[in-house]
């Protein structure tokens, strides 16, 4: 089993979105000794955002790339090839002003790309990153969760299952901006959760 990691939470040690996605880690090892981890994370290690020298890399047939446009197109083709090569696939994301920050954004415009990781067809998009299982860590300052205000949910059940990800199931740490007791009380309830999953 290959498991790919990826955090997106701007903080290093304190981020409760990485430990959460740590716990879920953890729990699919335990359950699968062998896997391989493969941990990305863009918080630490930004990933280039899709400005128009990208755009230009990424719409130059690969033998006319410059050697700067080639470069740019594959630091693309890492994180592709990463995604492509798990079984399962661990999302730390925080909420940063209502929706996901822009380095997880970042790493979405990376991995989709047309006829690669989907394709449209006569009968409307396909997505091509299929048969993965994907857990989504969520934190969050305040409670959102099956709200109108909650636009990541929605967002990233889109956005993975345009890319092929069907198969999504989301972890919630909340309240963690209102008060010690909250912020325990979120993650007692996070990790029952997860283990409720995986019992
Ligand atoms: C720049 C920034 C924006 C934030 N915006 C929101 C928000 O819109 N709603 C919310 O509930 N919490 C918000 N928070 C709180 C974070 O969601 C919370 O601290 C969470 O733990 C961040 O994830 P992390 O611990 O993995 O870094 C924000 C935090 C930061 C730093």
């Amino acid at each position: 089993m290959n498991i790919l990691q990826v955090n997106s939470s701007a903080r290093a040690a304190a981020s409760a979105s990485t430990r959460l996605a740590n716990s879920i880690v953890e729990r699919l090892r335990a359950d699968n000794p062998g896997a391989n981890l493969v941990v990305r994370d863009v918080g630490s290690n930004p990933h280039p955002v899709l400005d128009e020298a990208a755009l230009g890399a990424l719409f130059t047939p690969a033998e006319q790339r410059t050697p700067a446009q080639a470069a740019r197109v594959a630091l693309d083709d890492v994180l592709i090839a990463e995604i492509q090569a798990a079984d399962v696939v661990v999302l730390g994301v925080p909420m940063y002003n209502l929706g996901v920050p822009a380095q997880f954004k970042n790493w979405i415009d990376a991995i989709a790309r047309a006829k690669v990781t989907f394709q449209y067809t006569a009968n409307g998009v396909e997505g091509l990153l299929k048969g993965k299982k994907v857990y989504v860590a969520l934190a969050r300052g305040g409670k959102y969760r099956g709200t109108d205000w909650d636009a990541q949910v929605p967002y990233l059940k889109v956005v993975l299952g345009f890319l092929g990800m069907t198969d999504v199931s989301f972890f919630y740490a909340e309240g963690l901006a209102m008060g010690p007791e909250a912020e325990q009380q979120a993650f007692a309830e996070a990790q029952r959760e997860i283990e409720a999953a995986f019992a």
